[in-house]
């Protein structure tokens, strides 16, 4: 049987474009959050629909081939419909994650993604503008947004991978913009991947809102990206380490400074560390509590219970989207 090709509108999806444009404007960010599977798309969703906030479910590579790409396509249009017979109107945007070709971007958007992120970030700057200006140009015939990337961010990340970062140029940005034609840009400024951001027992140092600032002055009003951006939730770290894990030393960004970020020119704040963190922590205390309990449902549902506390605090307390669909 052959792919059915599918446009995000018929899916109830949106793009980034107003959202973007309101966040700017109302000096907030919307919350990107990752998933895998059902039970974190359904704690997403009831928390954004609960606080109000728009939001943009987003999947790596590997969580598309995860879930599989036929199955990610219902998961998004169920997502929609459970939202709107709840009585929530926000707008919902699925993005692709860190995007490593334009053959999975084109896929991604022939199956439904309203948003993708082009990720050339590793690439001579002359390639990753060439790479990104083709995404670009298939995308915008779809009305899909299109995420770049300048600087790079240390951690692993599905298929793209770094040791070290480096932190984006300025002055590359005004250009690439231009060039890619891309409808935001993610920066990097000393955030990473994952639950291990900075050493820990050391002050963690402050992300460079200076570089930050100076991107904003060349392209002022445009959308910024900011990625690794978990807090790497302390409580969560602990219980994971009480019950059996081995996560010493995960310290991730403080609250405040994404507070900073999103009261700028961030208006996309990638998280997902904190919910694997979150699912983590519960499915071990529940373990650990009840060693007979074998029903998934009960453990999964602590976990998704978690999910939805965290994502509210987020949106209520940092990103500053409740309210704002
Ligand atoms: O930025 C990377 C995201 O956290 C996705 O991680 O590739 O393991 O799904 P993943
Ligand atoms: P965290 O690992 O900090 O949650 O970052 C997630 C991310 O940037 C996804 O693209
Ligand atoms: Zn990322």
């Amino acid at each position: 049987m052959e792919k059915q090709r599918v446009h995000y509108a018929e899916l109830g999806l949106a793009n980034t474009k107003e959202m973007f444009t309101k966040a700017m404007a109302g000096k907030y960010a919307i919350p990107a959050y990752n998933f895998n599977n059902l039970e974190q798309l359904q704690a997403i969703i009831t928390a954004c629909a609960e606080t109000n906030s728009p939001v943009i479910i987003q999947v790596s590579k590997g969580a598309r081939s995860y879930a599989n790409e036929t199955m990610l396509r219902f998961m998004a249009m169920g997502a929609v419909q459970m939202a709107r017979e709840n009585g929530s109107n926000i707008p919902i945007c699925l993005h692709l994650d860190h995007g490593d070709s334009f053959e999975l971007c084109k896929s991604c958007i022939d199956s439904g993604f309203s948003s993708v992120m082009i990720d050339g970030s590793h690439l001579p700057y002359e390639e990753n503008v060439a790479l990104t200006r083709k995404v670009v140009e298939y995308a915008h015939q779809f009305g899909v947004s299109v995420e770049g990337e300048l600087g790079v961010l240390a951690g692993i990340e599905d298929e793209v991978s770094a040791e070290h970062s480096t932190y984006t140029k300025p002055e590359e940005v005004e250009d690439f913009v231009k060039k890619t034609g891309v409808d935001s840009l993610a920066i990097s400024i000393g955030t990473s991947h994952g639950a291990y951001k900075f050493k820990a027992g050391q002050p963690v140092p402050p992300l460079r809102f200076d570089i930050l600032e100076e991107c904003e002055k060349r392209i002022p009003g445009f959308p910024i990206v900011l990625h690794g951006a978990s807090s790497v939730v302390q409580e969560y770290v602990e219980l994971i380490n009480t019950y059996g894990g081995k996560m010493e030393g995960a310290v991730g960004v403080p609250e405040e400074q994404l507070r900073q970020a999103a009261a700028s020119a961030v208006c996309k704040i990638n998280i997902d560390s904190d919910g694997r963190l979150a699912v983590t922590a519960k499915v071990r205390e529940y373990f650990a509590k009840d060693p007979k309990e074998f029903d998934p449902r009960k453990y999964l549902g602590e976990a998704r219970k978690e999910l939805v506390k965290l994502i509210k605090h987020k949106n209520e307390a940092v990103l500053g989207s409740a309210g704002k669909a």
